[in-house]
């Protein structure tokens, strides 16, 4: 039956790779990390950032220069790979050519020494539960990449992991199969409740599917919360940047009033609700993302000019400048908004909540 989910816990964990140009790269630097029992947790960040070497080392496929890593009560720092029960799935997919689907998916139960009837069962399992029912008796080659994705997912469940892995699994395929692919991932992970590390730099495909996400840059830990927290509460101008538009609006605390407060942009008062400390006259930062501006041909606000405007049905995306700021303004259904043309003079109003503010240094 069912086993409980475990909590997987990194602590201080380091790779140091050697390299005879670069001299020593530090993959990943001093990480600590709980991933919850059950939880889909997800490690989002640009290339060369050290996602592939942390999920590398949860696997056992790369030991870690210091640092432990632990399964529940478990230490597994010095465990092999083979003995950690991880399901993996790699972005080139990893299936034998030459083997048909069903033995694929049999591989590790084979490796396990599982009995003929056992396997059988479980390999029914696992099709079904990656809509290949009936493909067992395919070979590999005949399959689309998208099929080809769901054995490699079928392979990784069936042998009833303790961890699941996932590096990247979606870059191979097309636009429209990603969207799908991601879905069915988050709901088997939801359905099997396995404790599940999943690597990507695709921003939308982490919040579309995680519970929580940790944003890393240089082999650390940005920031980790769920999406929800990470767009709305973003704790430094790297992460606010990362996921999604943001403009940082540098200004000065004018008044502070409890749970609210008025802040100085180029002369405008800007009233804001926000439960942030802060004192008169600090430097601040906000973060405001471009959705949450208005343009009004009048009004109070600041005085902008239209930079640019990009009209993409759903939305328009303006640039627009007041003296030396720049701003990024998305207005969703401009169809029935009046759109405003390059050069010309608008207000933008500034919301007067869900701000972030970040201490200026
Ligand atoms: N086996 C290796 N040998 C040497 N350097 C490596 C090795 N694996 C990764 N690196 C280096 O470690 C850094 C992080 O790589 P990686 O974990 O693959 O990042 P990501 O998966 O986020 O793109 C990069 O600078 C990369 O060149
Ligand atoms: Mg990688």
């Amino acid at each position: 039956m069912a086993t409980q989910p475990l909590g997987i816990r990194l602590e201080a964990l380091s790779a140091v790779f050697r390299h005879e140009r670069r001299g020593d790269v530090t993959a990943v630097d001093k990480l600590d990390l709980d991933i919850r029992p059950g939880e889909l947790l997800t490690l989002l960040g640009a290339s060369g950032c050290g996602k592939t070497t942390t999920l590398r080392m949860i696997a056992g496929f790369q030991p870690p220069s210091s640092g432990r890593i632990r399964f529940g009560e478990q230490d597994v720092t010095d465990l092999p790979a083979n003995r950690r029960d991880i399901g993996f799935v790699f972005q080139n997919y990893a299936l034998f050519p030459h083997l048909s689907v069903f033995e694929n998916v049999a591989y590790g139960l084979r490796v396990k020494g599982i009995g003929h009837d056992e396997i059988v069962r479980r390999v029914g399992e696992g099709l079904e539960q990656v809509g290949l029912s009936g493909f067992g008796e395919r070979m590999i080659t005949e399959l689309s990449g998208g099929q080809q994705q769901r054995v490699a997912l079928a392979r990784a469940i069936a042998i009833r992991p303790r961890v699941l892995l996932f590096d990247e699994p979606l870059s191979n395929l097309d636009a429209k199969l990603r969207v799908q692919m991601r879905g069915e991932i988050a709901r088997l992970q939801r359905e099997l409740a396995i404790t599940t590390v999943y690597v990507t730099h695709d921003q939308e495909e982490a919040m579309a599917i995680s519970h929580r996400i940790a944003i890393m840059s240089e082999g650390r830990i940005a920031q980790i919360g769920t999406a929800e927290d990470l767009y709305q509460r973003p704790v430094s101008a790297f992460v606010a940047g990362f996921l999604g538009g943001a403009n940082l609006v540098d200004c000065t605390v004018r008044e502070v009033g409890a749970g609210s407060a008025v802040l100085d942009v180029d002369g405008l008062r800007w009233s804001l609700e926000t439960p942030a400390t802060l004192s008169r006259g600090q430097r601040v930062r906000a973060v405001v993302r471009p959705e949450a501006l208005e343009l009004a041909r009048d009004g109070d606000g600041l005085a902008c000019q239209i930079e640019s405007m990009v009209y993409l049905g759903a939305r328009a995306e303006y640039l627009i400048r007041s003296g030396e700021r720049c701003f990024q303004v998305v207005v969703s259904n401009p169809v029935s908004n009046r759109l405003f043309q390059s050069g010309e003079a608008v207000v933008l109003r500034l919301p007067g909540r869900n701000v972030a503010l970040l201490a200026q240094h």
